[in-house]
């Protein structure tokens, strides 16, 4: 039996290798490839000490002067001790170059586009290897823009399925990826996806969730209602999806058919502009019900424009909650244009 072990590296590079149920995962990485930081092998420096995000394990033997009790209380584990007893998330505290893990880039080609306002482009991309693509769902990765030598940062907007994957982008006018999308994309097109990449993904659901999306924002929580949906979960989850104008609001029928299939699962939708028909208008911040923060005992996941997630951090800091944990991507626009 093998495990699914999740290397994040601190440069926000994630890379998956399968460790044998009997196998020390450091061993597993090394038999891969990875070198990730490692020295006595024995349990007794802590050079390889690292935390576990998420899944089950034993510690194996150690040295306290290696690791802490406070510290494996505190899901720190020494890689060259520990054994998977299911899939894991490991964030191992040194960069990928460190370790000599190259980034891996997957060739695709493009699919389908759809568009699904005037504003808002969905498009699919089938990858040649699928089964060399894993992700956590959240998690984002650089697309090359055909005809170009540039690539932007989207988040996966679903978990793999049929050999595709599936992104959620804004139609910027005159954007390069936007331009390519709405005017010049054929199927077939060949794109690459390097990736994954980023510390923006869904934990093990131990408490109330509160999901804030903002715009296209939206797009890496499809992918983790995907896998609420796989794994199912006994915590509330709430979402309230942020757009600008009635355009910007799309895969609201994915959200119908999320809420129908997860118990407990409640989304609400806000339009910012005072020109809208919709019910409820201003920002995410002017509907964030307090039972939705459930007195601080709740895990936030932010993602959408840069000012949208300091808007909120202000916000939460005004009424005083400090939730258990926040977690934020924003999508700052690309630098090489
Ligand atoms: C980690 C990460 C994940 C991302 N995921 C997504 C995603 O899932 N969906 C998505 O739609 N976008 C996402 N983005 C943003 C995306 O990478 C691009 O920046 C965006 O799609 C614009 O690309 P473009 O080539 O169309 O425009 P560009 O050619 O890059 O830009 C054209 C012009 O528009 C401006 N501009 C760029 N972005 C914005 C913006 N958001 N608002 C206003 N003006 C802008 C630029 O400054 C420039 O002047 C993500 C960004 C990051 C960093
Ligand atoms: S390498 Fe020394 S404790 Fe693991």
């Amino acid at each position: 039996m093998t495990h699914r072990i999740a290397l994040n590296f601190e440069d926000g590079v994630t890379r998956f290798i399968e460790a044998r149920a009997d196998e020390l995962v450091a061993d597993a990485a090394y038999r891969l490839g990875f070198n990730i930081p490692m020295d006595c092998r024995d349990g007794a420096c802590g050079t390889c000490k690292c935390h576990c995000e998420s899944g089950d394990y034993s510690l194996g033997s150690y040295l306290d002067d290696a690791m802490t009790e406070d510290e494996a209380q505190e899901r720190y584990v020494l890689t060259c001790q520990m054994k998977a007893k299911s899939d894991c998330v490991l964030s191992i505290p040194a960069a990928s170059s460190v370790c000599k893990v190259k980034v891996a880039v997957h060739a695709g080609e493009l699919a389908q586009v759809r568009q699904l306002s005037p504003s808002s482009i969905g498009f699919s991309v089938k990858v040649a290897e699928i089964g060399q693509l894993s992700y956590l769902p959240g998690q984002y990765v650089n697309v090359s823009v055909p005809g170009t030598t540039q690539a932007r940062s989207y988040s996966f907007s679903s978990m793999p399925r049929d050999g595709m994957v599936e992104f959620l982008v804004r139609n910027i006018p005159g954007g390069l990826m936007s331009t390519y999308l709405s005017e010049l994309a054929k199927p077939g097109d060949a794109l690459s996806l390097t990736g994954p990449v980023g510390s923006f993904y869904l934990r093990d659901v131990t408490r109330p969730l509160l999901l804030l999306a903002g715009g296209t924002g939206l797009a890496p929580f499809l992918a983790m209602l995907q896998e609420l949906q796989r794994k199912g979960t006994a915590e509330p989850v709430h979402m309230i999806y942020g757009v600008t104008s009635d355009a910007d609001l799309v895969e609201v029928e994915r959200l119908d058919a999320f809420a129908a299939a997860i118990p407990g699962f409640t989304y609400a939708t806000v339009v910012a502009d005072p020109n809208s028909a919709h019910g409820r208008k201003g920002y995410v911040t002017h509907h964030l019900p307090e039972a939705a923060l459930h007195g601080g005992n709740v895990d936030i996941y932010l993602c959408g424009p840069p000012p949208m997630v300091d808007a909120v951090r202000g916000h939460l800091a005004d009424k005083g909650v400090k939730p258990a944990s926040f977690h934020f991507e924003k999508f700052n626009p690309s630098e090489n244009k």
